[in-house]
């Protein structure tokens, strides 16, 4: 696994070695990228080989400016300017009308593409030194836990990319909210970045689901450890879990009481328990808020 500091002359390599069609990992706000350059299809593909993801589950392109948009997108309506003033760089994904211009395979067949500006500077870095746009996924294997430190990535994915640069811990934990533009505005992934938060700056209501038809990558189980677990209202003091009150056992992880701390070491934390002698675990219930939203859609999915 070659690690990299994040230091200018490492990214401008890591930039070199992804004009050339080879990957890398990439830290972002969110979470860890498992990065190609976006314009050629071959290290495309290699992106699903080595995740073992299927074709149909389109991949997000990252940009380090709106002016690569037009390069990538047909057409580009009001409220993207209004969203891009507020939101980006940062974790907010746009599913718009796809260019002619981009390849297929990024977007599973569809004619949307999802674009996303990381708002990460070793990440916007890369992107800046190659000009670059790069097709990103999640850097982990096929529905395991998203990375949010460079422990977590998986040797196997590692060894098939050029390198990791290391942004050390993930600020936000959470994978991009992904939004739709291209009817009525509909979230089809929860992030940080909430309806409400949307809701207030594009001043009208915006619709949420219509995943499946929408958006082939989202799945009712996803995002999971290794190890079972379930949710609970309290987790007792000889059981395993994720909990709010002061740990009673060695298995028992503290979380933090607010949302988006919560959801910055949740994947590290559901990965911390895979590392522990247990066959079950439980995940203390937070509260049932609009703010917990994100945090809940994670919990479900790394249960289901
Ligand atoms: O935070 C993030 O978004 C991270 C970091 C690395 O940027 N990336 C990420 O990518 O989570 P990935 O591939 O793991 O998830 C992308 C999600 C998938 O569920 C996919 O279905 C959806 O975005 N998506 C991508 N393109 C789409 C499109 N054209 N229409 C609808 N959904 C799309
Ligand atoms: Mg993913």
């Amino acid at each position: 696994m070659n690690v990299l500091p994040p230091t200018r002359e490492n990214l401008a390599i890591v930039a070199e070695e992804l004009k050339k069609g080879n990957l890398a990992i990439l830290p972002t706000e969110t979470v860890y990228g498992l990065a190609a350059d976006a314009t050629n299809e071959g290290s495309v593909s290699r992106i699903f080989q080595l995740k073992g993801r299927p074709a149909n589950n389109p991949l997000i392109v990252h940009l380090s400016s709106f002016e690569q948009l037009p390069q990538f997108v047909a057409e580009v309506p009001d409220s993207v300017h209004l969203l891009h003033e507020a939101f980006m760089p940062g974790p907010l994904t746009l599913v718009l009308p796809k260019s002619p211009k981009v390849s297929s395979l990024v977007t599973g067949g569809l004619n949307t593409v999802a674009i996303r500006m990381p708002d990460h500077a070793a990440c916007l870095g890369v992107m800046e030194l190659g000009e670059l746009a790069l097709a990103m996924p999640s850097a982990n294997l096929f529905m395991h836990l998203s990375p949010t430190n460079i422990s977590m990535i998986d040797p196997d994915l590692a060894d098939g990319v050029f390198a990791c640069i290391d942004g050390g811990a993930c600020t936000v934990g959470i994978e991009s909210t992904v939004l739709d533009l291209t009817g009525a505005p509909t979230i089809l992934r929860l992030g940080t970045v909430t309806k409400e938060n949307i809701e207030s700056v594009l001043q009208m209501q915006i619709g949420e689901g219509g995943r499946d038809q929408k958006s082939p990558g989202m799945y009712k189980r996803h995002y999971a450890p290794r190890t079972s677990c379930g949710i609970r209202s309290n987790v007792s003091p000889a059981e395993a879990g994720l909990v709010f009150v002061e740990p009673s056992n060695s298995n028992q992880i503290q979380m933090p009481t607010e949302p988006r701390a919560y959801a910055q070491a949740l994947y590290a934390s559901l990965a911390e328990m895979d590392t522990k002698d247990v066959e079950i675990f439980f995940i203390q219930s937070p509260p049932k808020t609009p703010d917990w939203a994100a945090v809940w859609d994670r919990l479900t999915k790394a249960t289901a």
